[in-house]
């Protein structure tokens, strides 16, 4: 029989959740908390900033296009071939784009920085500040 577990006990620990600073291209900062294990973009949308993300985290619509500053990209675990070829579909995508649905939270991404691409929110909803 299988031991009953409360809320409490499945609930992650609060000192477990990390952070992201999602920043957008006019400036706006958020610090939406974030868990480990879960996809970047599930959390930003969870946090309600509305990323496009069309294919729900699939890889094959590049609308969660972010872009990550240097010290943070070192950090990270290189994209795969498929990620690449889907940035390079991108027009405005350089050296630091990536998916944000193809990089995971860990704890050694506490803090992480990126910034939303204008080409990855939802336009008509989307009130900065
Ligand atoms: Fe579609 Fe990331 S959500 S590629």
């Amino acid at each position: 029989m299988p031991k009953d577990v409360s809320f409490a006990e499945a609930s992650v620990a609060e000192d477990e959740f990390l952070r992201l600073v999602v920043r957008t291209v006019d400036g706006a900062t958020f610090e939406p908390e974030a868990a480990p294990g879960f996809r970047v973009m599930e959390l930003i949308r969870a946090y309600g900033i509305p990323i496009k993300a069309e294919c729900g985290g699939s890889g094959v619509c590049a609308t969660c296009h972010v872009r990550i500053p240097k010290p943070w990209q070192d950090l990270l675990p290189p994209p795969s071939d498929e990620e690449l070829a889907k940035l390079d579909e991108i027009p405005e995508a350089d050296e630091t784009s990536r998916l944000a649905c193809q990089i995971m939270m860990s704890t050694e991404l506490d803090g992480l920085e990126l910034e939303i691409q204008p080409d990855s929110l939802v336009a008509q909803t989307w009130i900065a500040g």
